[in-house]
């Protein structure tokens, strides 16, 4: 899939309209505890400002407020992204009257306190647009691609879309592992809901070499329909007999069969890895993908991508090829739906 990203176009002295996806995890105090989904914008934001943009004003949305709610403000977003790319990030309301922001860079307030965001609502993109007279829009919110929403679908009805790098990244990288992943490719699926990742087994089972089904799905008793499959056969038990994490038999088998990998693509923790007792299998494959050279590895699901980035900041040497962003997003792209705001970028 060829997109038209801002490479494609010059952004010289433009005004830019830019979609990020800056629904990032809060504590009870508003503080961000992951900015994974801020850093990871910032490369599209030093192109545009380094390569002469006049005005950048971000839109994004928070949460899944219902109307305003100042617990859902990006307001501490604005002031993370200030201290990211060191110049004020000014902040502003969703406008009724054009912007008097002076900042090079502006974020608007959380889309979803007016609900035309969610209604796909022309007029309420129009006004917005209005209000900043942008002269394109900037599509990086990759996370909210699979939503047909005002900022990722109507837009394009007002302005060209151009991608930012993110989404030119994240859609290189998954497309590389639907359309063309080098051999040996084995598809790593854990977490507990069996409706949710039983498409991406069949959507592998074709492609992969090799699908492992880990996490309380197998401790469930997944039962496997191809020789293909591997559900792990041990577990490690509490004093319950809760089964919460793959056993040591499993995890060596698995342990294995990703040494030999080429491309990995995994989704969804082999056990209940938010309590150390049981993340030694989701650290056991964390660290091979991170540490085996020559692994085209890809990472999705909140879960799975929470869980890498917890790991990397004690282990800086780990390396992976995309730790994908988006959550439902991700998954749809791998299973081949159709993304409107993918749709509503430039071809
Ligand atoms: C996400 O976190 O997956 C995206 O930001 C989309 O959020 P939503 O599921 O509330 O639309």
């Amino acid at each position: 899939m060829r997109l038209k990203t801002i490479r494609d176009i010059d952004v010289k002295n433009k005004v830019i309209l830019m979609r990020a996806d800056y629904n990032v995890p809060l504590d009870e105090e508003q503080k961000i505890t992951s900015d994974l989904r801020i850093v990871t914008s910032l490369p599209t934001l030093q192109y545009l400002l380094d390569n002469g943009a006049k005005k950048i004003v971000i839109i994004s949305h928070l949460g899944r407020p219902e109307g305003e709610d100042e617990k859902l403000s990006l307001h501490p977003v604005a002031e993370r992204l200030g201290q990211l790319i060191k110049e004020k990030v000014g902040f502003a309301p969703l406008p009724k009257s054009p912007l008097v922001n002076q900042e090079r860079v502006v974020l608007l307030e959380n889309l979803r306190f007016d609900a035309g965001e969610e209604q796909n609502s022309e007029e309420f993109i129009k006004n917005i647009i209005d209000q900043v007279a942008p002269d394109f829009y900037v599509q990086d919110g990759f996370a909210v691609i699979h939503r047909a929403h005002a900022s990722t679908d109507a837009v394009a009805k007002f302005l060209p879309v151009y991608a930012g790098l993110l989404i030119e990244n994240e859609v290189e990288k998954l497309s590389q592992v639907t359309e063309d992943p080098e051999h040996p490719f084995v598809v790593v699926i854990g977490g507990s809901k069996v409706e949710d990742k039983q498409p991406l087994i069949d959507k592998f089972l074709t492609s992969a070499d090799k699908i492992i089904v880990g996490g309380k799905i197998a401790a469930d008793g997944y039962e496997a329909k191809s020789d293909k499959i591997y559900v792990a056969e041990d577990f490690d038990e509490n004093l319950a007999g809760e089964k919460l994490d793959i056993g040591p038999l499993a995890t060596v088998k698995i342990a294995e069969v990703l040494k030999d990998a080429k491309t990995v693509v995994w989704n969804g923790l082999l056990g209940k890895a938010e309590d150390p007792a049981y993340a030694t299998a989701s650290t056991v494959v964390a660290e091979i993908l991170g540490e085996t050279k020559g692994i085209n590895s890809v990472i999705c699901g909140g879960d799975t991508t929470g869980f890498v980035m917890e790991l990397l900041k004690g282990h800086a040497g780990l390396n992976y090829s995309l730790i994908s962003t988006g959550g439902g997003a991700a998954l749809e792209f791998l299973l081949g739906q159709d993304l409107p705001g993918l749709d509503a970028i430039s071809k």
